[in-house]
């Protein structure tokens, strides 16, 4: 985490989110699709740098007094350093900021990276949708409070 920067960040990044995106996940996000997000009320995009470089980034909305984690990626070259967490614990504080008590997401059951940075950031299981990925996995649906 030295050195790393943590930063607001909008649609003139949509290209470096698309790229980190799909260093993420196989489902493609591409420029566009960042644009749409960030369009929507209540969005917003931490981006993680090192020295300039772009190493991740977290994706959050808050509708009322909630708020969704919708994508959150780390370049695969730089993971374990601890950007997940910073960027996680920036987005929640900046949530909370804006209203949010509680937060929510989504999560693939085969996801184990992610499912053991949640918990052990002190989300829990609030539920489960059956096969709810493309790969056939569940999604998990995790919340924790924020008050
Ligand atoms: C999930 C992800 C964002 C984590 O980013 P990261 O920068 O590596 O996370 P951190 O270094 O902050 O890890 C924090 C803690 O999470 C847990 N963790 C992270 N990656 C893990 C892994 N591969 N296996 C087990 N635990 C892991 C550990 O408890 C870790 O703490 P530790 O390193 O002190 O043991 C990253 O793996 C990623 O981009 N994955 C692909 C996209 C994705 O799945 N996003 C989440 C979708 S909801």
């Amino acid at each position: 985490m030295t050195g790393t920067i943590i930063a607001p960040a909008g649609l003139e990044a949509a290209d470096i989110l698309a790229e980190l995106h799909a260093r993420g996940f196989d489902e493609v996000w591409n420029a566009a699709t960042f644009g749409q997000l960030l369009a929507l009320p209540g969005s917003f995009v931490l981006l993680a740098s090192v020295d300039d470089n772009p190493v991740g980034f977290i994706m959050m909305r808050v509708a009322a007094d909630e708020t969704e984690i919708l994508t959150l990626a780390v370049d695969p070259e730089k993971r374990r350093a601890g950007t997940g967490r910073a960027l996680l614990d920036a987005g929640l504080r900046k949530a909370r900021d804006k209203g949010a008590v509680k937060a929510f997401l989504e999560v693939s059951e085969r996801n184990a990276a992610a499912i053991a940075l949640y918990t052990g950031a002190g989300w829990r299981e609030t539920g489960r949708r059956a096969r709810y990925y493309a790969d056939g996995s569940d999604a998990l649906m995790l919340s924790t409070s924020l008050i």
